[in-house]
């Protein structure tokens, strides 16, 4: 038949060929079933996790009777020479599978014979499990590590920012004054919920597959709580089917990240437009900045328009899992093998972005004068009615009087400071003669001393607040 032919011309014994499988087999596979097969371009990252867990496997295998002391001395010291060759840059073979099947060839030229009795009683799904959780628990912690760089940045900025007045906007028009700082402190804090959810997730890997073997569980008694606890696990998972075919912790570490890319997009966004001609409020760092291969002028902000386009790599990541997982049988599937693509490449997308973003944030020049100038009088349209209020006026009435005088305002070509002082009186007997010193941003931000509020009083505790935030981080 052709099928065995084609087989029979590809023979499992080949040399240099290392498989972990094949022995039921009369020939060996097809080159295009190789291809598609080998994942090792993707998974040779988890290497020293992999070293990791087996040192601790072989250890677990001698109280359960499958090496003597000496041997898995043997193989200890072994993996770490195996460890040293990978991270000397080993040369890969074509017939080297996955990082699991690279591991044990090379474990077989290190440490001879005694490596073939390390592959008791586990099976690479309840290895890449294991690896793969261990990557995870190691990417998140230096994911939050450069996070808390950039929330630092955005904290020491801010710190200077206190005393500068800025509109804020709702629907990107100018609303109501605010100070800097707290527009900074804004970004800041939805930062703080995504090292919660990273946290969260990292939470999730810390549960400890190995021992479940392929589904069953291992036949060798190996002592898993103290495995896990060497590991650095917190627990252990209470059932090996489900322990080989949970990818959840992968979820939910891309749904964090895919949050934090949508918090860095608005913070992206925010800049780019302050750092536009029209807007003015920032410029950017000699450092951070790109020229046009054209026009002599530009300052562009590349890194912050990548920024923005981070969610559409990294939300796309989390659909491609959750489409990879939906409808597998339980127990593990190759279909898995796709589970490391989009993880990794959420988590290498972070790890580039958020230097580049915090590099950006600590060179941002503001411009006091121009956030300033941007505030006009019509933003203080609310504090006159709110002063309304306390002359008793209702805030209905109030907000009609005052809307009249925008209008006539508009009218006439002025802001509500331009307008004649009579022209408030008769709007409504509530805006008495004072009524015009409302119209003071630096008045309108000293009213806002609420938590939380823009007040500058308020913004200090936010800030003392913050700080003591990001020292627990
Ligand atoms: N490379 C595989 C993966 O990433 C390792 C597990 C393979 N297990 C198996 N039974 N073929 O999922």
């Amino acid at each position: 038949m052709k099928g065995h032919t084609t087989r029979a011309r590809h023979p499992r014994s080949s040399a240099g060929s290392h498989q972990l499988w094949g022995g039921r087999f009369a020939g060996g596979p097809h080159p295009a079933l190789v291809a598609v097969n080998r994942s090792i371009d993707v998974d040779l990252r988890l290497w020293p996790f992999d070293v990791q867990l087996s040192k601790a496997w072989a250890s677990t295998l001698v109280p359960a009777r499958v090496l003597t002391a000496r041997e898995a001395g043997r193989i200890r010291r072994g993996l770490d020479r195996v460890g040293r060759r990978i991270a000397a840059g080993v040369r890969i073979l074509p017939a080297d599978e996955d990082v699991h099947t690279l591991i044990d060839r090379l474990l077989h030229e290190e440490a001879g014979a005694v490596a073939s009795r390390l592959h008791t009683g586990r099976s690479r799904n309840d290895q890449v499990a294991t690896a793969s959780r261990l990557y995870t628990m190691h990417a998140i912690d230096s994911t939050i590590g450069k996070m808390g760089a950039l929330m630092r940045t955005c904290l020491d900025r801010a710190e200077t920012l206190t005393g500068a007045l800025m509109p804020a906007y709702t629907h990107l028009q100018r609303a109501q004054p605010v100070t800097a700082a707290h527009w900074l402190l804004a970004h800041f804090w939805a930062l703080t919920r995504d090292v919660e959810r990273l946290r969260a997730a990292r939470r999730a890997a810390g549960v400890m597959p190995l021992g479940s073997g392929a589904v069953a569980g291992s036949a060798f008694r190996a002592n898993r709580r103290r495995l896990a606890r060497d590991l650095g696990f917190h627990s252990i998972s209470p059932n090996s089917i489900d322990a080989v075919g949970d990818r959840d912790f992968m979820l939910e570490t891309l749904f964090a990240l895919a949050t934090l890319a949508v918090h860095a997009s608005r913070l992206a966004e925010d800049l780019i437009l302050f750092g536009s001609s029209e807007f003015g409020f920032v410029r950017f760092g000699d450092a951070f900045s790109t020229g046009s291969s054209m026009m002599p002028q530009k300052r562009n902000p590349d890194a912050l328009e990548l920024a923005r386009a981070f969610p559409g790599r990294v939300t796309g990541s989390l659909m491609a899992l959750l489409m990879v997982l939906k409808g597998t049988p339980s127990g593990y599937n190759k279909d898995f093998q796709e589970d490391k693509r989009p993880l990794f490449d959420a988590l290498d997308a972070a790890a580039l972005l958020l230097p580049a973003i915090t590099g950006t944030v600590r060179t941002l020049r503001f411009d006091r004068q121009r956030m300033r100038s941007a505030v006009s009088s019509a933003m203080m349209a609310t504090d006159l009615a709110d002063q309304m209020v306390r002359r008793r006026a209702s805030f209905r009435e109030a907000h009609a009087a005052v809307g009249s005088l925008v209008r006539q305002a508009e009218e006439t070509g002025t802001d509500l400071s331009g307008l004649d002082p009579a022209a408030f009186a008769k709007a409504h007997p509530a805006l008495g003669i004072n009524a015009r010193r409302e119209l003071d941003p630096e008045r309108s931000v000293r009213q806002r001393e609420i938590e939380g509020g823009t007040g500058p009083l308020a913004v200090r505790r936010q800030l003392t607040e913050a700080m003591r935030m990001l020292d627990k981080l």
